[in-house]
């Protein structure tokens, strides 16, 4: 599959969590062995919600992030946004009892107000976005001054003596349990073609700060293949 772009890019993403959604946490949980769970816990813990926030789970998917955020922070309101309805339908059915409010949104053009959220978190989506500063430069938009943005994506690993090991099982392990476990051996070709093809950790970083985010830092996990990136838009803006 040659590597696309722009609306052709969010077309094809659509289209395969479309066709994924019905297996797509089953998949999550064997791909990482089960290590996504305590990635998300980390992602919400770096948040330190004050009492009574707003949270926005953008590409929430089947919101497993929203979920993680509202067990540690049950008084935390929390918004899930996805593109993708049938990926939304699968969170609001398996959450029933999680009082998460579901929204259809588009991460380049958000539904959002300006200045509505104490902090936005986003899982495994900045990679699909067909346009990653837009992206970024949307989610500062509707952040409040002071709010603050962690972000969970794999990430391009970078040279080590580890390298073949990661290759092996992101472009031969996970196609192979993808077409056995989804019967979708396409949609499990994208997710290492569009981790070779993302940005390193410290781009993705530079792509916050030029946002407007400060204090950005990150930290590598599972052998470098994947990154939690955290910032905050600033009070005073500059
Ligand atoms: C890999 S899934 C991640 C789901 C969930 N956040 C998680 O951590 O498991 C990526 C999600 O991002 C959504 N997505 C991709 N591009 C998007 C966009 N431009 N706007 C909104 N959602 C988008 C997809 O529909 C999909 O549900």
């Amino acid at each position: 599959m040659e590597y696309l772009s722009g609306s052709g890019k969010a077309q094809h993403v659509q289209g395969m969590f479309v066709r994924l959604s019905k297996h797509y946490d089953l998949m999550n949980r064997i791909m990482t062995a089960r290590q996504d769970i305590r990635w998300r816990q980390e992602v919400v813990q770096r948040l330190n919600l004050p009492v009574g926030s707003l949270l926005l789970d953008l590409g929430a998917g089947t919101g497993d992030l929203a979920k993680e955020a509202l067990l540690l922070h049950p008084d935390c309101q929390c918004v899930a946004a996805d593109f993708t309805l049938e990926m939304l339908l699968v969170g609001k059915a398996k959450n029933k009892q999680m009082p998460i409010e579901w929204a259809a949104s588009d991460a380049l053009c958000l539904s959002f107000p300006t200045n509505t959220f104490s902090a936005i978190v986003s899982g495994f989506l900045m990679r699909n976005v067909s346009d990653i500063d837009h992206a970024l430069f949307e989610q500062h938009r509707v952040l409040k001054p002071g709010g603050k943005i962690v972000i969970l994506d794999t990430t391009r690993p970078v040279k080590s003596l580890l390298r073949p090991l990661t290759n092996f099982h992101l472009h031969k392990v996970i196609p192979y349990l993808g077409a056995l476990i989804t019967g979708d051996r396409i949609a499990y070709t994208y997710l290492p073609q569009s981790t070779e093809n993302f940005l390193l950790a410290e781009q993705l970083a530079a792509c916050m700060v030029l946002a407007g985010f400060r204090h950005v830092g990150f930290r590598r996990l599972m052998l470098g293949t994947v990154a939690i990136h955290w910032g905050i838009k600033p009070d005073i803006p500059g």
